[in-house]
């Protein structure tokens, strides 16, 4: 049977961060709820040149520099930071990335779950299409109000997925488990450029989505909670995954999860979103970007299992095999470099780059230039985003 996934996978998150050390201190908040409560250290902040498109665009490149865009006839781009009503941010990314005319391209929502719908959808395509890839974008700027309960969470990145039959690096098995609940657990009306939550509730109807979806996995596939090398979740925050994964654990009859246990079974996955925070759609797959990099043991033909989840509320639990060379595929150096490579920032520059806005009186904006991948916004001009490349 024809296999399809993730032939390569790449990550961006912007070059800037606050450490959350400087954020407990201005809100008189014991950093150690953030650090250990929530299990969250810094959170990326992109700079005034930088959105969602830019920040797609510079995880897709490393792709693009190794691959034919011809093939390229799908470019999916999930978010939940969307930059405009009409127009797709997969339009944007495509004029960026000098994709061919030849290609079907669109924006997917459903809050953090749209990565996962792109790629559920990439997958029969690449299998109809064998010797052609799609693209698939996932990227977010995950943003609360100042002072509220959901800002230490925020965060921002990006992921690019080259999705095609016969993938290099994780093949994704057929059955799904499914959970499309209407509740209101977290939301952005068009008119707020902040999400509105009710964090407990939201954490609730995570765990609700989690557990019910992996039933009907477990049923569907008859792959049972040992059978799993690793687990990856969706991240709003690390302590999120680590209440997720005890709870799966004792829905699947395993009554001694020790805290060796969890570490070994997603430690790894954890170590990206730490120190990034919240990436929204790019979320699951910036912890199977950490899981990959950071894993020392060669997990090839192993299964790895995967949640995602958006508030609204959609999951999705599914899995894939690591492909027997899937090691010699990754971007772990580069990750690593720009990961090392941030620039730290202080309250005041934090608060001034948040209160910021984009402006929207239809004149003509320059703007600086900051530290920033491959691409930049340069401006906005009559309404227009205005785009450029750096190399
Ligand atoms: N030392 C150590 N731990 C401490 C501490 C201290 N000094 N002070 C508090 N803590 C612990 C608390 O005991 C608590 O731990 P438990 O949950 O294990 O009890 C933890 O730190 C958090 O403390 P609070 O419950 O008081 O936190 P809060 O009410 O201020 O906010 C939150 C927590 C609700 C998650 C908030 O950050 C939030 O609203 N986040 C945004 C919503 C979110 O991320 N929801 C997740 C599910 S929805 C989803 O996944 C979609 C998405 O991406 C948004």
């Amino acid at each position: 049977m024809t296999t399809a996934g993730i032939d390569l996978i790449s990550f961006y998150t912007p070059q800037y961060f606050l450490d959350l050390k400087t954020l407990a201190e201005k809100r008189g908040v014991d950093y150690n709820k953030f650090s250990v409560g929530i299990g969250q250290e810094k959170m990326a902040i992109p700079p005034p040149d930088e959105d969602i498109v830019t920040m797609a665009a510079s995880a897709a490149k490393p792709i693009l520099d190794q691959t034919d865009p011809s093939e390229i006839e799908l470019l999916l781009f999930g978010t939940e930071s969307g930059v405009d009503q009409s127009k797709a941010a997969a339009m944007f990314a495509h004029g960026l990335l000098k994709l061919p005319t030849r290609c079907r391209a669109f924006e997917l929502k459903e809050a953090c779950y749209a990565g996962t719908a792109a790629l559920q959808m990439a997958i029969p395509w690449a299998i109809r299409n064998p010797g052609k890839k799609a693209l698939v974008l996932a990227s977010d700027i995950a943003r609360y109000d100042l002072g509220s309960p959901g800002e230490p969470t925020q965060g921002a990145g990006a992921i690019a997925m080259l999705v095609s039959a016969n993938p290099r690096i994780l093949a994704i098995d057929p059955e799904s488990g499914l959970y499309a609940s209407d509740v209101m657990d977290f939301w952005r009306p068009n008119y707020r450029d902040e999400a509105v939550v009710d964090g407990k509730y939201s954490m609730r109807v995570y765990i609700a989505a989690l557990e019910e979806a992996w039933r009907q996995y477990h049923t569907l596939s008859g792959h049972g909670f040992a059978d799993m090398a690793r687990f990856c979740y969706h991240l709003p925050f690390t302590k999120m995954a680590e209440k997720a994964h005890a709870r799966l654990a004792k829905t699947a009859g395993i009554k001694d999860l020790t805290p060796d246990d969890l570490e070994h079974q997603i430690g790894e996955s954890l170590r990206y979103n730490r120190i990034t925070g919240n990436t929204y759609a790019a979320s699951l797959y910036e912890g199977l970007c950490s899981l990959l990099d950071n894993c020392t043991e060669d997990l090839a033909e192993k299964r790895l299992a995967l949640f995602s989840y958006g508030s609204g509320c959609m999951g999705e639990f599914f899995s894939g095999v690591l492909q027997s060379d899937y090691k010699k595929h990754l971007y772990s150096a580069a990750h690593k470099n720009f990961l090392d490579n941030r620039t730290e920032l202080t309250y005041q520059q934090y608060e001034d780059i948040f209160q910021l806005g984009c402006p929207t009186d239809g004149g003509d904006h320059t703007f600086a230039q900051y530290r920033t991948g491959p691409y930049r916004m340069k401006g906005i001009s009559q309404h227009k985003r205005l785009y450029e490349a750096l190399t």
